[in-house]
């Protein structure tokens, strides 16, 4: 009943508020607006509400804790935009959070999501906003919390089709770091077999929001299951992650494979790609451009160069369940003529995979 009085109260606050001329969209107005419209439900410094009061047994999926840094920072600005502006129903959230589209002009909104992020101490932490589309080839700059399942169809010049599924799952820890673990299962003309487990480890140790820049560097160490004779490869690599307009990003890694049975059978390889993504919806499309250039350590010019045209699908209505697939065509002499690349993906930090849609 109390909670059923404070929505109606904040129904009625919010457009009267909104009616008064043209009020400033600055911090100070934003503060105020927080505490008369927000805080009923969220808590006054946005901690949430005590789990033993009235209203919070109310809630079907209580508010997060906008204090926790991690939370804070790795929500983007625009996904909370949305969220104010047409409720947490339009985003797959519970419905019990409203919308404030007509109550609040789009400056106003945009400062009470400012007034949002300054509710944790972030310093340190990358933001949500650098967290690009995860791209087929190029090592994502982003620490995440993700499950995927990764899928290759190779059709080589000769012999049969080998299918590589890749089970993936990312941790994050610290405030920038990511721990990884990968499981390998082949399927080609000798058989199939757990092929290959992988660790890695991600250091996100620069980012600039203003310059929608992100960089990382990391090691990845694939270890032979099934091949006794198999080297153990490591790769250092670097990435980044670059917004150049509001709609388009670039993302870039440049890596190298060692194996441990000759350095000379490695490589260095770069890979770039230009993700365009037209809307601020989760729940849509994004084409990109993917290249890739590796050169062999063995000299000569005999280098690979690849093209993967690919599409990210945001799935749910959160986005935190996504498909993306891509075909990788060589242009250059190369063992394949081509390969099919798809992975499903679900970002564990963002909710459960079935909440959302
Ligand atoms: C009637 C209660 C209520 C009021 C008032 C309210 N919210 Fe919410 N809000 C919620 C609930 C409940 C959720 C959690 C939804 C979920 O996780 O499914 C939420 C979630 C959010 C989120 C999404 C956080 C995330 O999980 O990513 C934002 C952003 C937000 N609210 C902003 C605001 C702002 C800004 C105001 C004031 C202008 C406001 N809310 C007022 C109930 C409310």
């Amino acid at each position: 009943m109390l909670f059923r009085a404070m929505l109606i109260g904040t129904l009625l606050i919010g457009p009267a508020l909104a009616g008064t001329a043209a009020p400033p969209a600055d911090s100070e107005w934003a503060r105020e607006s927080y505490r008369l419209n927000c805080a009923p439900c969220h808590g006054a410094r946005g901690e949430g509400l005590d789990p033993d009061s009235d209203q919070y047994k109310t809630f079907r999926a209580p508010p997060a804790d906008f204090t926790d840094p991690m939370f804070t920072s790795m929500e983007p600005a625009a996904d909370w935009f949305l969220v104010t502006k047409y409720g947490g129903a339009s985003i797959g959230l519970s419905s019990q959070m409203p919308a404030y589209d007509g109550a609040f002009a789009d400056a106003q909104i945009e400062a009470l999501v400012a007034h949002l992020k300054t509710l944790a101490d972030t310093s340190g932490y990358p933001p949500g906003e650098l967290n690009f589309i995860r791209p087929i080839r190029t090592i994502k700059a982003f620490p995440e919390n993700e499950l995927l399942l990764i899928h290759r169809h190779t059709e080589p010049k000769e012999g049969g089709d080998a299918r590589k599924s890749t089970l993936y799952y990312a941790q994050r820890f610290g405030k920038r770091q990511q721990g990884e673990i990968k499981l390998a299962y082949l399927d080609d003309d000798r058989g199939s077999a757990i092929d290959e487990a992988e660790l890695g480890y991600k250091w996100a140790f620069h980012h600039h929001l203003e310059r929608t820049l992100l960089l990382t560097t990391g090691l990845e160490a694939e270890l032979p299951i099934e091949d006794d004779s198999a080297p153990n490869v490591y790769i250092p690599y670097l990435s980044f992650a670059k917004g150049l307009f509001e709609t388009t990003t670039l993302q870039g890694t440049l890596r190298s494979h060692l194996p441990d049975d000759g350095i000379d059978r490695g490589d260095l390889e770069l890979s770039a790609i230009l993700h365009w993504a037209p809307s601020p919806w989760p729940r849509s499309l994004a084409p990109a451009l993917e290249v890739t250039w590796t050169a062999p350590f063995t000299g000569g010019v005999d280098y690979e160069t690849t093209v993967i045209p690919q599409t990210y699908f945001g799935l749910n209505k959160l986005g935190n369940v996504a498909l993306a697939v891509g075909v990788e065509l060589p242009l250059s002499d190369q063992s394949y003529d081509r390969r099919i690349h798809a992975f499903l993906l679900w970002d564990i930090a963002d909710g459960p995979f079935w909440a959302g849609w």
